[in-house]
């Protein structure tokens, strides 16, 4: 069978300023795609646009929330109005959290689920009728987080795990249009230094750098979301020990409960000495 190219195809890649998102974009422009940038803050989304322009790639940045319905529109509009076309949509966006259910405020539960999961619905739906036109591509960033519900990352956990549902839906709406549906389950990842997630109170923390045990480059990555869209695949999930946590939940589910209910154990211990 032969493969889709992304040479020449249009994609639009969310939270793309730095990270997973920029990694990318950096790949898909390497195989000849004009990439669309996007972020909330400005100055690094500049920064990367300008620095992917050095390389010889044929980017646009737009700033904008994809919480926000309006910005994801004018995310589309500015792509159509630049490139002529939409090919493929990344959904990569997304925020991260720290806190169990009891601890973790209302308030960020509301910022996690309006950016992790209204974040790819907006998109998807202001750039749905392009995609369909090009018989392109809709791929999700999901997480090995979203097999299980995980304590002290309920948030996060779940708003992943809703992905897999969600996804499946539009798998099945969009049967016979020739559209292609991804979702990538990303494991362990090298972060960018300056990541942040969001405390149970609220507040804006950088994450503390990771042990190497069980991580990928950022760069190997996005290698394997270029590959699924070449090759149309619906899940891939990235790492060894997402594939060992993906097929051992299916079989000894009791286990995996018990590894992560010591875990938290662990960690209560350590906030409260319980
Ligand atoms: N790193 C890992 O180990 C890992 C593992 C599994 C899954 N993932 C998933 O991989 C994806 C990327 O993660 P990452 O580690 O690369 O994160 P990151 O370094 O924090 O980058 C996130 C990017 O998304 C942008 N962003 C965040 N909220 C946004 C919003 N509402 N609208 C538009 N852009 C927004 C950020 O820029 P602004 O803040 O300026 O908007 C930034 O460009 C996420 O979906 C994450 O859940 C990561």
């Amino acid at each position: 069978m032969s493969r889709y190219s992304v040479k020449d195809k249009v994609a639009i890649v969310t939270g793309s300023s730095q990270g997973i998102g920029k990694a990318i974009a950096i790949a898909l422009s390497a195989k000849g795609a004009k990439v669309v940038l996007n972020s909330r803050s400005l100055e690094p989304l500049q920064k990367t646009k300008t620095e992917l322009k050095e390389m010889g790639y044929d980017v646009l940045a737009v700033q904008g929330d994809v919480s926000v319905y309006d910005d994801c529109e004018r995310l589309v509009k500015e792509t159509v109005d630049t490139f002529g076309q939409i090919d493929i949509l990344i959904n990569n966006a997304a925020i991260s959290s720290e806190g169990s259910i009891e601890d973790t405020s209302p308030e960020v539960f509301e910022k996690m689920f309006k950016i992790n999961l209204m974040g790819v619905i907006n998109p998807t739906k202001a750039a749905l009728s392009y995609i369909r036109k090009t018989k392109g591509s809709i791929v999700f960033t999901g997480s090995i987080s979203g097999f299980m519900g995980l304590p002290n990352y309920s948030a996060y956990s779940s708003s992943k795990m809703a992905l897999t549902s969600l996804v499946h839906a539009l798998k099945l709406e969009l049967v016979g249009t020739g559209v292609h549906v991804g979702l990538n389950y990303v494991g362990f990842t090298e972060n960018e230094e300056q990541k942040t997630f969001i405390t149970a109170e609220g507040k804006s923390e950088v994450v503390p750098v990771r042990k190497q045990f069980a991580k990928m480059s950022r760069e190997k990555v996005a290698k394997h979301f270029v590959k699924g869209i070449e090759r149309r695949k619906y899940k891939q999930t990235l790492t060894w020990l997402g594939k060992f946590i993906r097929v051992g939940l299916q079989y000894f589910p009791q286990i995996f409960e018990m590894a992560m209910t010591l875990a938290w154990k662990r960690i209560q211990k350590k906030r409260h000495g319980i």
